[in-house]
Order: structure tokens, then C-alpha cells, then sequence
């Protein structure tokens, strides 16, 4: 076992001290109500069940602290927005997105932290925005995150009614950065811990398992947290692998390691779980040493599926999954012929990626295609998520992908679908394309027509579904159109 060079910690002396600290619901009340009721700060410094450290606090962006960095600005007239309506305003340092639903202003971040989409053109619903580019859901009240992809929440702002007019007040660094870390408490047992026991052990170390971290450190557990990956690196971003191949894993890390040791996670890399013995509560590593826990996740994703006929065994034949992979077949395809096997999503973007070269792969019709380099292209399905114990799933499956420069989107699960309705042209690349099982739309991939996956994907989480013959139309604008 392998302690990551990024964050170590020590090998084992003493017993742990097991102490689970129970969730407090009633925090981050750091910000005045969007009607622009005032309510206090409300850290707690230790209270009972809560362990803060005063470390944390300088990446929490809290806007009411420092008055030189306050910004108030007039954006609008109140009857300039309807209710369900979004507009960004520019405070003249930043800008910020308001919004009006049912009576109420809201403003936060306009600027979606995964990967900057502008918010104002995604989906208002439900006291959330959706984010047209890949479905990521912000609260309005509070700017929290509630659906991924993405790990940071957006900053809020404090709005009020003044003359008719509306006013935002906001933090000048809130505006800048455009993104908000949650509180997240620390570990009050390290000094005198055991690495062979640990509370909660998460085998994996992708977005699924570093959420589940993340969730609960947020939520104010204190005690020891073990990530264990076999790979060698901190956790990723792996879906860019297939976009930019020649990524090095430091470019496209999710946190940083100062993040890790700022919040006692403990990642152990090159470290391959081999064993899982549930009713001792103890897992096994390659290395033969043993690891008990107390509470597990197991978030090892997929892996790729292999070709199974002849050649497969070729030094020139690979799948993608960690950066290695990618980086080799980038050096090795360079000028080549590359055939891609499996035509999904991943497949196709690695298409963008190459030039074809050199050999043979045999087709089962007989026809020969010429290949060095073979990628096993099988798009992956979003992970389980695991925090959500006790608490209802609600999420909808969501997959993007960039092909030659246009954005394709994806939302819901098309499994044994029986028709496909377009709009739009697919010759101008502009359409929409509804999956139907029976009567019902149960996926909706697109391209230049936001935000109308994430409208769809809106739609199906709350529940309500949409029947074939409302998209079978021609006017789709009911779903493209914003608002509640
Ligand atoms: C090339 C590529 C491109 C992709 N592009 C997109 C995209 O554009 N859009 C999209 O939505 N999704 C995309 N995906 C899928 C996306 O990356 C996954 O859905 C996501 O990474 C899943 O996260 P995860 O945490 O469940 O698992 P993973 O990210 O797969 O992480 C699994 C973790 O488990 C660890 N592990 C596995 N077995 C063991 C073991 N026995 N012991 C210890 N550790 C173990 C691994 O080392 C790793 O740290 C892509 C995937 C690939 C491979
Ligand atoms: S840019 Fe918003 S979810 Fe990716």
C-alpha cells in the first residue's frame, strides 16, 4: 500500500477513537434572506456536535464580513423581470444572476462552477436552476449544489426592494470567483489514530467517492475519512481523458492536495482493495495489509468493456480509462490509422481526436479496416450515488460529449426504446432527438437546441412524464421555452 506522495499520512501507532458526529441541520445561515431580511451569522464555533476549525473559514466566501469588499448596485426595475424569469446584472465589479419565482428575488452566481456555463440560459424550476450545458442543479435560495456534475455551490447574494427598484448588495470576491465551497467540518480524531481502522473507508477515489467525502465532512462528521484508489493519483476529472488525450492527471485534478489535508481526507493511492469481508467490516489490500471500518462505500465505477475476438491481445489495442491510456494512444497514433471500436459517446469524441493508420482489424462482414492503434470506445453511465442514504435518489442520467467542435447532450435512460422522434435539421446540425418506449419519452439527446435536455431532464425529476405524441408535434417550444 502506497501512502500518495500528495497527502501522507503516518503508519499505524493507536487504536482510533471512534466518534460519529451527528448532521446539524441548521447552519449557513451566513447571509441575509433574499427578501433582504437580515439574519445573523450563525458558525458555530464548536457547538456539541459540530467541529469547525478556524482553518476552513478563509475559503468560505462569506460576503457580510468585510465592508470594503461590499458592492450594492441598482439592477432593475421590479417589473423588469415576470415571475420564473432569469437575467444576468452587472453589479460593475462582477455579475450576478437574479431571479424571480413566485414573489420572491433571488441572486446568486451566474456562472455554473463545473465548467462556466452561463446559468441564464438554463432551466428555472422548482426553486432550482438547471445548467444548460450538463444538468448540474443550484438551489436559488441558497446557491448549494444539488445535482452533479460539479462539487462547488454558487455564492448568494442578498437582494432588496428600494423605490420600485432592485437592489443586490454582494461580496466583491463572491463575484470574482463565482463559486462557493461548502463548510465542511474536520477530523478531531488524527492524533491519535490507527491507520488499520478507520470510520468510513470509500473504496474509489473518481467523483463519486470524493463526493461522498466531501458530503460528509459538509455535514459536520469529525471522525476519520480513507479514500483508497488503485491508480496513482489524487481524484480526477476523467471524462476530460477523452477530449484533450495528451491531459496530465496534475492538470485536470478535482481538488487540490492542500484541499485533502485541509480537510483530513485521506487519499492512499496505488492502493487495490482486494478483499471485502462485510460481516467483520474489513477490506483487504494487495499488499496484504488489512483495514477495518466502520461504514463503507464502495465507488470503483466501471471498467471498459474488452474486445473478445482474435487480436484482442494486441499490444496496439487499448481502452481509456486513466491518463496513461489516453496519453499512449495519442503518442502512438500520431500520424496513424486508428479504428474505434464501439460507436458511442466516448467513441465517437476519441474519433475527433485521430487520423487513421497502419494493420488490419476484420470486421464480422468480411471487410478489413486498416488499424495500428485500436480504442475500445464504451461510454460509461453516470455512478451510483452513494450519499444519499436515507434520503431519496433523484436524479436523472445525464452524458455530454464534443465532436468536432459541437456539443452533444444527453438526459434519461434510452434503454430498449422502440421509436426516435427529431426536430430540427440534423443536416445544419440543429436538432433534438426524443427516445419513446410505448407512448412515453424516456431520453432526449441534442445538439445546438439548449436548453432542452436539461428542460426534459427537469421535467422527468419531477416525476411528470412526457408522452410521445407531445413531442411528435413539431412545436417543441413548450420545452425549450424558460421559466416553471
Ligand atoms: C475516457 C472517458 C471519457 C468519459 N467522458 C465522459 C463525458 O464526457 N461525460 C460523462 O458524463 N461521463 C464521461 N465519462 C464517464 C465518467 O468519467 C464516469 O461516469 C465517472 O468517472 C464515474 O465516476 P466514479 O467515481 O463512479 O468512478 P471512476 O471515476 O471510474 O473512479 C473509480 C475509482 O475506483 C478505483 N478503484 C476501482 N477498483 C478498485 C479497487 N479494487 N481498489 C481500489 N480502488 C479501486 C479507481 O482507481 C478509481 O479511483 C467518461 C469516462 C471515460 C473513461
Ligand atoms: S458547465 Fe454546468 S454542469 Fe457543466
Amino acid at each position: 500500500m502506497q501512502y500518495s506522495e500528495q497527502c501522507c499520512y503516518p503508519r499505524p501507532r493507536m487504536e482510533v477513537k471512534v466518534e460519529v458526529v451527528l448532521p446539524e441541520k441548521d447552519r449557513e445561515k451566513e447571509e441575509l434572506s433574499p427578501n433582504g431580511k437580515a439574519s445573523p451569522l450563525a458558525y458555530k464555533a464548536n457547538g456539541t456536535t459540530r467541529h469547525y476549525h478556524h482553518e476552513e473559514r478563509p475559503i468560505v466566501l462569506n460576503p457580510y464580513t468585510n465592508p470594503k469588499d461590499m458592492v450594492e448596485a441598482s439592477v432593475c426595475h421590479v417589473k423588469d423581470l415576470e415571475n420564473g424569469q432569469m437575467r444576468e446584472v452587472d453589479l460593475g465589479c462582477g455579475k450576478a444572476l437574479l431571479i424571480k419565482q413566485n414573489g420572491e428575488y433571488y441572486a446568486m452566481g451566474h456562472k455554473c462552477p463545473h465548467y462556466g456555463a452561463p446559468l441564464v440560459k438554463g432551466v428555472l424550476s422548482r426553486g432550482r436552476v438547471r445548467c444548460p450545458w450538463h444538468g448540474a442543479c443550484f438551489n436559488i435560495a441558497t446557491g448549494d449544489i444539488e445535482d452533479f456534475p460539479g462539487l462547488d455551490g454558487l455564492p448568494k447574494f442578498q437582494v432588496k426592494i428600494e423605490k420600485e427598484r432592485v437592489y443586490i448588495r454582494a461580496s466583491k470576491q463572491a463575484l470574482q470567483s463565482q463559486r462557493r465551497t461548502k463548510v465542511m467540518a474536520k477530523c478531531i480524531a488524527l492524533s491519535n489514530y490507527s491507520t488499520a481502522i478507520t470510520n468510513i473507508l470509500i473504496i474509489g477515489a473518481g467523483p463519486a467517492g470524493l463526493v461522498c467525502a466531501e458530503t460528509l465532512r459538509q455535514e459536520g462528521f469529525s471522525d476519520r475519512i480513507v479514500m483508497c484508489t488503485s491508480e496513482k493519483y489524487l481524484p480526477y476529472d476523467r471524462s476530460k481523458l477523452s477530449k484533450s488525450m495528451d491531459s496530465q492527471a496534475e492538470q485536470i485534478l478535482l481538488r487540490s492536495k492542500e484541499f485533502f489535508h485541509m480537510y483530513d481526507i485521506e487519499v492512499l493511492t496505488e492502493t487495490q482493495v482486494i478483499n471485502v469481508d462485510t460481516k467483520n467490516k474489513t477490506v483487504v489490500f494487495k499488499d496484504g495489509f488489512r483495514m477495518e471500518y466502520n461504514k463503507l462505500l464502495i465507488a470503483t465505477g466501471s471498467t471498459p468493456k474488452t474486445l473478445t475476438c482474435k487480436g484482442k491481445e494486441l499490444d496496439n489495442v487499448f481502452t481509456i480509462r486513466t491518463p496513461e491510456d489516453a496519453n499512449r494512444v495519442v503518442k502512438l497514433a500520431s500520424n496513424r490509422n486508428v479504428v474505434i471500436v464501439g460507436a458511442s459517446f466516448l467513441g465517437k469524441r476519441c474519433n475527433c481526436f485521430f487520423c487513421l493508420y497502419l494493420k488490419e482489424v476484420v470486421l464480422k462482414s468480411g471487410k478489413v479496416l486498416r488499424a495500428d492503434a485500436c480504442v475500445i470506445g464504451i461510454g460509461r453511465i453516470a455512478a451510483l450515488n452513494m450519499l444519499a442514504q436515507g434520503t431519496e435518489i433523484n436524479t436523472i442520467p445525464y452524458l455530454w460529449t464534443a465532436m468536432f467542435g459541437k456539443s452533444i447532450r444527453y438526459a434519461g435512460n434510452g434503454d430498449g426504446f422502440d421509436d426516435v422522434i427529431i426536430q430540427g435539421d440534423i443536416e445544419e446540425l440543429k436538432f433534438v432527438a426524443f427516445y419513446t418506449r410505448n407512448d412515453e419519452v424516456i431520453a432526449v439527446a441534442s445538439m445546438n437546441y439548449d436548453p432542452i435536455v436539461s428542460k426534459v431532464a427537469e421535467v422527468m425529476a419531477s416525476g411528470k412524464s412526457i408522452r410521445k405524441r407531445d413531442v411528435e408535434t413539431g412545436d417543441v417550444s413548450w420545452l425549450t421555452g424558460k421559466g416553471s
